[in-house]
């Protein structure tokens, strides 16, 4: 916990790269410094620049539900994203912004150590398993090897919400996060 926290103190005030110039907040994680799971988004949105803490809104929502249903709460695991200062529009952040900002989520993912990664979307799964442009569709429902970690990838919340079929596919491979970590079935 305290790595984290001198973590987050280094990188207060952050201007390495151009998306400090849109940013209300620095998003740089929540959650349980010792989880073993935790969840990489892409970054932060309207809401979650606003507050500081990551997600929080719609999408986020739905998150706090995915995590509920293999028997977790948000506390029991770390959240975080690629990127920790929400990009104009919610675009995608460039690859550029990706490595400069992507070097303190390594770090970050060190502290916690956690067993199993939730790669949330293809720009965290692409990042995480230095891959370039893979659809999710084409690496999920596995566990890719990362370190001491396993990640699995799977659809992001924000894409579940316009696309509810891709809920189904997102239990498939929660239930393989689930049985890994030795949870209990509700
Ligand atoms: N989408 C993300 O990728 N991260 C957040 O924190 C919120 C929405």
């Amino acid at each position: 916990a305290q790595g984290l926290c001198k973590l987050e103190d280094f990188i207060a005030g952050c201007t390495r790269c151009p998306l400090h110039e849109g940013r209300r907040n620095i998003v740089f994680g929540v959650g349980n410094p010792e989880a073993r799971l935790a969840f990489v988004g892409e970054g932060p949105g309207a809401d979650e620049d606003a507050q500081g803490i990551p997600f929080v809104g719609k999408a986020g929502q739905l998150l706090t539900k995915i995590i509920e249903a293999i028997n977790l709460t948000r506390e029991d695991v770390y959240i975080c994203n690629v990127v920790k200062c929400r990009p104009p529009r919610n675009r995608t952040p460039l690859i550029e912004e990706q490595r400069t900002c992507g070097r303190f989520l390594e770090r970050q993912l060190e502290f916690v150590n956690p067993e199993v990664i939730v790669a949330l979307g293809a720009t965290a799964a692409n990042y995480l398993l230095e891959m370039e442009e893979v659809p999710v569709g084409r690496i999920r429902n596995r566990f890719h090897q990362r370190g001491n970690a396993l990640v699995m990838p799977t659809y992001h919340p924000a894409y579940l919400l316009r696309t509810p079929t891709g809920k189904r596919p997102v239990w498939e491979d929660m239930k393989k996060v689930r049985d890994k970590l030795g949870l209990e079935k509700k």
